[in-house]
């Protein structure tokens, strides 16, 4: 597996080191008879193919989890060294015991070892793992072992990541069987003789009941009958494997292609043509109101003439004494635009990594490793924004917003993540962050990030607020009552329709990917889509904020990040439909890591789309008042 450090390297090397592949991506040539690591992931629930069917947990177990009882290899199984990314998302990768060399031993019947004490409690264990449609997770030269299924829709092979642990087809009050013989497919290339590269790797998993003794082993599931295991009485259950080696056409360079199976491209297509049709829409529909009004607007406020009375004036250019008058809780506000500066920028440079293709999926956790470096080197750029909003809005102690904006996000999704981490503990999960991993974390945002934080908001400071094209009245307007619809709550939730509507069917993928751990590589469907929705949020929020500046509500600063977030509360809606609908959990531990996730989820993207709705509005309402004459 690859290290982060690798991964710096190779960023900073890019092409040069390695001609054709990218970091860590380098074939491996096998000779005859060479030894090819079998390596053991995390046992995760499995959303199958159809589509009825439901994600039943949320815990990962580790595969040398005492209970579960697989074989394990001599001298014990040893942890394989992973990506922060990697470890972050649930992988936890061991070696195995399973013997495979290079076209040697094709299609011998292996005993791998047999279990001769399950206990009844270990039975139960397995059999409830069975019920929620838990998978294994093997790697192979860096290849997930697949199932080969067929797509329904389009009758094309495709492979699926992991394959059953058991089969839990029978009715619902019989116990389930247990797999424990696999016929390991694997597909090999040679690119030049003697040269042999894996391309493929296919397990099919099979229950062969009767005598468990390593003697009687025969490997052939046709005319077996299932192991169903007892709950009541101790038993043994013997393990066996079968290699096959089948050559294939498929290069290495295009091996994943089988993985990444995009199971019906013209839903993302539909989902594509959907956001750009509402963002044109949006666009030119906004562009008319704003271009006719306002200069229609200034054109008519500039023609008045000086001398004539005051009261001439209307809509948002009475509120010009009041527009930069300093909102509410100026702290709160840039230290939550600040964060949400640093993650649009990680964000955007995690989309441009991706389209350069980077993350390829061999980097086991490079999207999350990519994402959490990022995050720690923008840390700069949270404190520059976050300071110079600061002193644009007139507030005074820099020191208390510099510490807030470095601090206080990381503390809540720490908080979170550790809250979360203690339920997995107590659910007895392999998904639980290791400390290692915790102290990593702690140090990156300690160590790097917050310093960052710091000299940003060192900058910020020393270059100031930005001036305010006009000036602020020394006492306040009284503010006349403003349409329903401009109420902030009712804003925010008609604006964030829009932007909502424009990315969920992209929103689907992504949760299936991130929470029932489908692969998921579309990521120029996902660009496009972040992209319609930045643009969609600030326009939006520009309309928005225009109405209440004629209204002669003045308040617009908070408005305008509450109104830019408003697709957060869509998105927390979505969540629990998502929940109600493809999940059924039965666990409590996985209802409250669900909701945990999700929480965090909808906090992120409330902070980056209402950043962006604020700085729009922030740039709009300084373009309209620096547009108009005041005497
Ligand atoms: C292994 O056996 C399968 C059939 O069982 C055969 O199709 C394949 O060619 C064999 N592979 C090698 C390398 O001998």
């Amino acid at each position: 597996m690859y290290r982060p450090s690798r991964l710096l390297v190779g960023l900073g090397l890019a092409a040069c080191a390695q001609a054709f592949y990218l970091p860590g991506a380098a074939p491996h040539n096998y000779v005859e008879g060479e030894q090819v690591d079998l390596f053991v992931n995390a046992l995760t629930p499995m959303l199958s193919g159809s589509d009825d069917i439901k994600l039943k947990s949320m815990i990962n177990y580790d595969y040398y989890n005492p209970r579960l009882r697989f074989c394990e290899p001599e001298g014990g199984p040893k942890k394989q060294s992973e990506s922060l990314g990697s470890i972050l998302f649930g992988d936890r990768i061991f070696n195995s015991p399973y013997d495979i060399e290079m076209l040697r031993k094709n299609g011998t019947c292996e005993v791998l070892c047999v279990q001769d004490d399950v206990t009844p409690e270990d039975a139960k264990f397995i059999n409830d793992r069975i019920r929620e449609d838990y998978a294994l997770n093997w790697i192979v030269d860096g290849l997930p072992a697949a199932e080969m299924k067929v797509d329904v829709r389009t009758n094309e092979l495709f492979f699926d990541m992991g394959f059953n642990l058991g089969d839990n087809e029978g009715p619902r009050n019989e116990l389930p069987a247990l797999n424990n013989h696999y016929d390991i497919v694997l597909k090999y290339h040679e690119p030049t003789p003697g040269n042999y590269r894996v391309v493929g790797v296919l397990v099919w998993p099979a229950s062969i009941g009767g005598s468990q003794d390593a003697a009687s082993a025969a490997c052939d599931p046709e005319n077996a009958t299932p192991l169903i295991l007892d709950e009541t009485i101790t038993q043994s259950v013997r393990y066996t494997y079968k290699v096959i080696w089948s050559e294939s056409d498929t290069p290495w360079a295009t091996r994943w292609d089988n993985y990444l199976h995009i199971f019906d491209p013209r839903i993302h297509w539909f989902s594509l043509i959907n956001s750009l049709v509402i963002v044109v829409f949006l666009c030119v529909m906004v562009s008319m109101i704003l271009l006719r009004s306002v200069s229609r607007d200034i054109s008519r406020y500039n023609a008045i003439d000086l001398s004539e009375d005051v009261q001439e004036d209307w809509g948002w250019k009475l509120v010009h004494g009041e527009v930069f008058r300093t909102p509410t809780n100026p702290t709160v506000l840039s230290v939550m635009v600040g964060n949400g500066a640093q993650l649009c920028a990680m964000v955007s440079v995690t989309l441009v990594f991706a389209l350069l293709g980077f993350l390829s999926p061999s980097n086991r956790g490079s999207l999350a490793t990519v994402m959490i470096v990022c995050w720690t080197l923008f840390g700069g750029v949270g404190g520059y924004v976050s300071a110079r909003l600061y002193a644009t809005m007139g507030g005074t102690d820099r020191r208390k917003n510099a510490f807030l904006t470095a601090t206080i996000l990381p503390t809540i999704i720490f908080a979170v993540v550790f809250l979360l981490n203690l339920f997995l503990l107590m659910a007895g999960s392999s998904g639980a962050v290791p400390f290692g991993t915790m102290l990593a974390i702690v140090v990156l945002w300690f160590g790097i990030s917050a310093p960052l934080s710091a000299v940003g908001a060192y900058y910020g400071s020393k270059h100031g607020g930005v001036p305010n094209p006009v000036r602020v009245n020394q006492i306040p307007r009284q503010i006349p009552p403003t349409p329903k619809y401009l109420h902030p709550w009712a804003a925010a939730l008609l604006s964030g329709i829009l932007p909502f509507g424009a990315a969920f069917v992209e929103m689907y993928f992504v949760m299936s990917s991130l929470f029932a751990s489908r692969a998921y590589y579309a990521f120029g469907f996902l660009a496009l889509t972040a992209g319609v929705v930045a643009l969609t949020t600030a326009t939006v929020t520009i309309l928005f904020t225009y109405f209440i500046l004629c209204a002669e509500e003045y308040r617009w600063h908070w408005r305008a990040f509450l109104t830019g977030g408003g697709s957060a509360f869509w998105l927390l809606a979505y969540g629990l439909f998502y929940w109600m609908s493809r999940l059924s959990l039965d666990s409590f531990s996985s209802v409250v890591l669900y909701l945990g996730y999700l929480l965090l989820l909808v906090l992120l993207d409330f902070l980056v789309t209402g950043t962006i709705g604020f700085v729009a509005s922030y740039w709009a309402v300084r373009r309209l008042y620096s547009a108009i004459r005041i005497d």
